[in-house]
Parts: C-alpha cells; structure tokens; sequence
C-alpha cells in the first residue's frame, strides 16, 4: 500500500483537475463518437433510401466535425483520464485493472477497431456517391464503427458500474479467489449502459440539430427535413434514458442515495432540499425548450435556441457526472477502497501499526511520530488522506476547514470525519500519535508556525 510518491495539485485539487479533463471526454465520446456513429449512420440509412443527395451531404459534413472532436479532442482526453488517474489514485487504477485487465484488453482492441472503421468511413464517404453500388458497402462501415464505439462503451461502463457497485464480487471467495464474472455483471452495469446509450444518442442527435442549424442557412428545405430527421430521434431517446436512469438509480446503495442532494449542489446549499432540483429542472428546461422550439419551427428558430439546447444537455450531462462521482464517497471503490486508496481491509491493520510504517515514499525518519517531527509527520499524513479532496489553500481549503479551532478541536474531529454530519469522508486511519500528528500540522496552517510548514 501507498508505494507511490506525492502528487499535489495545488488551488484547483484533484477532483477539479479530473473533472475538466473527464466531461470534456464524456461530452466527446458520448456525443461525438458513440451516439454520433449511431445518428449519423441512420442518416445514410435513410438518405440511400430515399437517394436524398443534400441528406447525404448534410451528414458528411456532420460526420467532419464530430471526427475532428473525437479524433483530437475525444482521444487527447481519454489519454488524459489515463494519465490523471495514475497519479491521482494509483492505489485505485491498480485494483481496478487486476480485476479488469482481460476486459479491458478487449476494449483497448475494439477502440482501435472503431478508429479504422471512423478513419475508413469518413475518408471515402466521397468516393462512393449515392446512387452508386459501392454506397451499401460504405453504409456497413458507419454501421461497423457505430457498433464498436458502443461496445468500447459497454465495457467503460461496467468497469463505471463496479466502482459503484461491486456487489457480489466482493462476497465471492475474496481476495483469494474474486468472482470475475461478478465484477463484470455487476447490479449497475446494464442500467447504467441502457441510460448512457440513450443519453448519448439523444445528446448526439441535439448537436446535429444544432450543426444543422449552422449547415443549412441557405437551403431551408433541407433544414426543415433534417432537423425533424434528428429531433425524432432526440425524442425517442429521451423517455428511455429516463427509464434507464430510474432503473439505473434503484441499483444505488442507501448511502449513495442519501448523498444526491449534496452532489447536485454543494453542502451549503443542499440544505435547503429545493435547490438541487431546481438546478436539475432549470437544465432540463433549457435543453427541452431549446428542443422543441428548434424542431417545431426549424426554419426561423434563432441561434439562442440552438444554444440552449446544447447549454442545457451539456450541463445535465456534467451534472450527471458529478453526483454519479460524489455519491460514490467515501469509497472510490464502493465498500472496497476508499476515495484516498486505503483499502477497508486494512485499516484494523493500519490503526493498529501505524500507517506511516506502510507508507514506501514516506523517509525513515518520520515513520514513528516523536514530539519533533510531529508536525512534519502529520504532514505527510495529511498528503497521503487528505489531499485527494482538499488543498491547502484553494478549491475545498484545509486551512479554511480547519480555521478557529484549535488543536484539540481538530484532534477530536478527525475521530469522526466519517460522521453522520459528513458521511462522505473516509474515516481517518492510523494510530492515536498519528491522528495527534496530523492534528499538529492541521493547527499549524492557520498559526504562528504556518509559514516554515508550508515551504
Ligand atoms: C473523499 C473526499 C474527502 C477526503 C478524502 C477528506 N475530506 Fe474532508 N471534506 C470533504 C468534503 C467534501 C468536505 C465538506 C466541504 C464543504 O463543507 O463544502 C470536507 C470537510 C472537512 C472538514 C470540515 C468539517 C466540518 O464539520 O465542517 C474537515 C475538518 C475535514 N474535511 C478534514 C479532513 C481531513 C483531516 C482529511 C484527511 C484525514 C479529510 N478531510 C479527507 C471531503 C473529503
């Protein structure tokens, strides 16, 4: 355990820093790539079948820039997801690749599938015009590309639904002997890729709307067929998302339930129960209004409206994100890991030894506290729990959390971090000289001392 070194991400944190990099990807992946395959190889479907030659043009340039963005932008993220959780939570992505790694060995064969058939696709989507024999055979590549976009998806998302729901891989002969078919076919896995499907084409179908917009200004007839084209879509999607979402949301533990409100908003604000609807609703309003008033009068529809529609199903996607990772906490693996890597297994282990004996990176010197390095000890403590959520001085400030109390204060509450009051915070792990060493360079941030600590 923790035999990895410190990376800190000072003001903006981990969570933040994860956040931007993995919703522009799910923005990417989900709109570009897997629901755009699927909407954009329905309109070559039906724009053969009815040798519709604008149609077709019409998605060929769709097709342009959702291969740009998932090309560049979509494949630059999702190397980026790699890179941040590896020095984010070693600790986690190593678990989660022992139990995956097969799964995602396929996975990692499959998107390369997808990549040929996107490039194989939208390259010689001129060279077989409609009307010419070779059109059928170039349809089948969309088709490919559409179904191995959403198997990459497929295996994403059980690998998702375990973390949030391992379920009964972790009642299987475990560690010895895990189920792997139980991590696989874990409770949340068909839900959540039922509603991430429908998500993402209905997603995909609102950003065609919106490209449609921007693509037809000079042929009205041709905007008035497509956007209908893609809002029938959007309107199909929509009500099976929801269905999954519910179906999706049962699977949830109490715990993670009982968090929705907090992970909608923020802890201030979630106490008052109106607020983390209103914003849900506020979105879903924007986006539904943008939608029907683009699709009921495509024709004179103004930009706001395409903006809103895109607005509002952005947000709800990013919001989607944030609740499904805040209510996952304590854990980052439910039940298995915590968010800061301690695995739950060890903490008796932990308490009882000492968690800075454990600690590979941590010096010699520090893995007994003693009066005089008690501070620096516990500052190395509070790298390894703590840092994962809070910073020193910026997004969610340990200094601000912990600012007036004093140093007893501060010994007391890290005994209850995993209290009713914040039930999303790990309990803190070690021995009692630890918990005071930590307590000693918490109270040391906002005293005399805090400026030799810092640097
Ligand atoms: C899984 C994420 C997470 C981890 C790990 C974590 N915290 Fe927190 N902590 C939070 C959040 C979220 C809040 C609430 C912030 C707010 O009120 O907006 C919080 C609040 C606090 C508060 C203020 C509590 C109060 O009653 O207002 C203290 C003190 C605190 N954390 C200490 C710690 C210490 C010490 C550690 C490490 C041993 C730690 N936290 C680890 C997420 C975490």
């Amino acid at each position: 355990m923790f035999d990895y070194p410190i990376f800190d991400m000072p003001l903006i944190g981990h969570r933040l820093l994860f956040a931007f990099d993995a919703i522009i990807h799910v923005f990417i992946s989900h709109g570009a790539a897997v629901g755009g395959s699927i909407v954009l190889a329905l309109a070559q479907y039906f724009a053969i079948k009815d040798n519709d030659h604008k149609f077709d043009e019409l998605a060929y340039k769709i097709l342009f820039t959702f291969f740009i963005l998932a090309t560049a932008v979509g494949a630059l993220t999702g190397i980026g997801i790699w890179v941040h959780v590896n020095i984010i939570n070693p600790a986690a992505i190593g678990a989660l690749l022992r139990v995956f790694f097969w799964k995602w060995f396929v996975e990692w064969i499959v998107f390369n599938i997808e990549m040929v058939f996107l490039l194989w696709w939208f390259l010689t989507w001129q060279k077989y015009p409609l009307g010419t024999p070779g059109k059928r055979f170039h349809f089948k590549l969309g088709a490919t590309y559409a179904i191995s976009s959403w198997f990459t998806m497929a295996i994403i998302t059980a690998i998702l639904g375990f973390m949030m729901t391992p379920g009964n891989w972790l009642k299987s002969e475990f560690p010895a002997r895990p189920d792997y078919l139980a991590s696989l076919f874990n409770p949340s896995w068909f839900p959540s890729l039922g509603f991430r499907t429908f998500f993402s084409i209905g997603w995909a179908a609102a950003a065609a709307m919106v490209l449609t917009w921007f693509f037809t200004k000079e042929d009205e007839a041709l905007r008035e067929k497509a956007i209908r084209f893609f809002g029938k879509i959007l309107w199909v999607s929509v009500p099976l998302f929801l269905l999954f979402g519910y179906w999706y949301y049962t699977q949830f533990p109490q715990a993670a339930k009982d968090l929705f409100a907090i992970g909608a908003v923020t802890r201030n604000l979630a106490s008052n129960p109106i607020l983390p609807w209103m914003l849900n609703l506020v979105l879903a309003a924007i986006a539904l209004l943008g939608g029907i008033l683009l699709y009921t009068n495509p024709k004179k529809a103004p930009l706001a409206v395409a903006i809103a529609l895109m607005v509002g199903c952005m947000g709800l996607l990013a919001e989607f994100e944030r609740v499904r990772e805040f209510v996952r906490k304590p854990y980052i693996i439910y039940g298995y890991m915590y968010a800061n890597g301690v695995r739950v297994m060890d903490v008796p282990v932990l308490n009882r030894d000492g968690f800075l004996k454990r600690a590979t990176f941590v010096p010699d010197e520090l893995k007994t506290v003693t009066a005089s390095n008690k501070v620096v000890a516990g500052r190395a403590l509070y790298e390894m729990q703590c840092r994962y959520c809070h910073t020193i001085n910026g997004v969610n400030a340990i200094k601000d959390r912990v600012k007036n109390w004093d140093e007893k204060a501060i010994y007391s509450r890290i005994g209850s971090l995993n209290s009713s009051a914040t039930p999303f915070m790990p309990p803190f792990t070690g021995t009692d000289a630890e918990r005071g060493a930590l307590a000693a360079y918490l109270a040391s941030l906002n005293g005399p001392a805090a400026h030799a600590v810092q640097h």
